[in-house]
């Protein structure tokens, strides 16, 4: 009773109230708690991609702003592919960068780090 009197005030609910209505609504609830889970999912993707990027703004974007270089404008990290390069060059250093000690970026974040470096900076 209760129902037919909200869905014939709103009427794109309404229309004219079947038996099945009940049925209909709730699969609009489920529709919409599906659409909110897988949301909620691609956020945290969204959450993993952006690890790398707050990795490199705190730890190289100093020197490396856009994925150059302010110290040794050739040695730049562009167009880079392998992540052992990246990975290595972080953990050694090589001339005036000193090397990062997993204390400082962790084996997991070296990872992070290299996957975020090969796909912003390709050219
Ligand atoms: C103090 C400045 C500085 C910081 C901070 C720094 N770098 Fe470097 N980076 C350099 C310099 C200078 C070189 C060139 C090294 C050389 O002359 O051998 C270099 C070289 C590199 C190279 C080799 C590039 C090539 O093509 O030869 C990579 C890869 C790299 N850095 C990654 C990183 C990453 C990742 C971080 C952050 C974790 C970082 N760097 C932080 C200064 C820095």
């Amino acid at each position: 009773m209760i129902y037919r009197c909200i869905t014939s005030i709103i009427p794109e609910i309404g229309g004219k109230p079947t038996e099945n209505e009940g049925e209909k609504s709730h699969m609009k609830k489920v529709l919409i708690a599906t659409a909110v889970l897988g949301i909620t999912m691609m956020s945290t993707v969204v959450f993993a991609a952006d690890a790398g990027e707050a990795i490199f703004k705190a730890k190289c974007a100093g020197c490396h702003p856009k994925g150059g270089n302010i110290m040794k404008p050739a040695a730049t990290l562009k167009g880079i592919t392998d992540p052992e390069k990246i990975i290595k060059q972080v953990r050694k250093g090589s001339g005036a960068m000193r090397g990062f000690d997993a204390k400082a970026i962790s084996d997991a974040d070296t990872k992070v780090l290299a996957a975020y470096i090969i796909k912003t900076f390709k050219k």
